[in-house]
C-alpha cells in the first residue's frame, strides 16, 4: 500500500479497526462472516475507510469534513455495482481526489458488491428509476 495521503488527524475508529482487521478479521464490520459480501467489507475497511463512512464496514472516514480528501458518507448514498466500480476505476466520480485503483480485479469486484448492498442506510427517500425499491437494499440481486 502507498503511504497514507496526509496523517490522519485522530487514531480515528476506522484507523484503529482497519489496524486491528490484522488480528481479528472482524473488527468493527456488521457483515457476518459467511456472508457473501464479507470479504468485499474488509478490503472496504482496509482501503477504503480512511476516506468514507460506511457502518456496515464500521467505517467513520467522512467525519472530518474539513479535511477535502474525505469521501461522501456512503450511509448517505445508494450506490449501483457499476457506480462503485467505476468510482474505483476514476477515482471518484470527479477523478479529482479520490486515488484510483485502490482495488483491482476480483478485489474491486468484492467491494463494489458490498458497497452496492449495504450503502444508503440512512437514505430516506423514494426510489429513483432505476435504482432497487427499497432503500436498504435487501432486495439487491
Ligand atoms: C483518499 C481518500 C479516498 C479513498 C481512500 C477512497 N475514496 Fe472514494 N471518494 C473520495 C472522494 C473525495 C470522493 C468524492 C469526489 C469524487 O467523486 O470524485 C469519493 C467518491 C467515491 C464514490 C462516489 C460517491 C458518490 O455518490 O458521489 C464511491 C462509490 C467511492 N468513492 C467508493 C470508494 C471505494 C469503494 C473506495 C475503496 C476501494 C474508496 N472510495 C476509497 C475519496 C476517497
Amino acid at each position: 500500500m502507498p503511504p497514507v495521503l496526509r496523517k490522519f488527524p485522530l487514531p480515528t475508529a476506522a484507523v484503529a479497526a482497519a489496524l486491528l482487521l490484522g488480528a481479528c478479521g472482524s473488527e468493527g464490520i456488521e457483515v457476518s462472516q459467511g456472508d457473501p459480501e464479507y470479504d468485499g467489507a474488509v478490503l472496504f475497511a482496509e482501503r477504503c475507510s480512511g476516506c468514507h463512512t460506511l457502518s456496515a464496514a464500521g467505517t467513520e472516514g467522512s467525519a472530518n469534513r474539513a479535511l477535502r480528501n474525505q469521501g461522501p458518507n456512503l450511509n448517505e448514498r445508494i450506490e449501483s455495482h457499476e457506480d462503485v466500480l467505476y468510482a474505483i476505476r476514476n477515482g471518484g466520480f470527479s477523478g479529482a481526489i479520490m486515488p484510483q485503483n485502490i482495488v483491482v480485479g476480483d478485489e474491486a469486484e468484492a467491494v463494489a458488491a458490498f458497497v452496492a448492498k449495504h450503502a444508503g442506510s440512512e437514505v430516506d427517500r423514494p426510489p429513483q428509476p432505476g435504482e432497487e425499491s427499497s432503500a436498504s437494499a435487501s432486495d439487491a440481486p
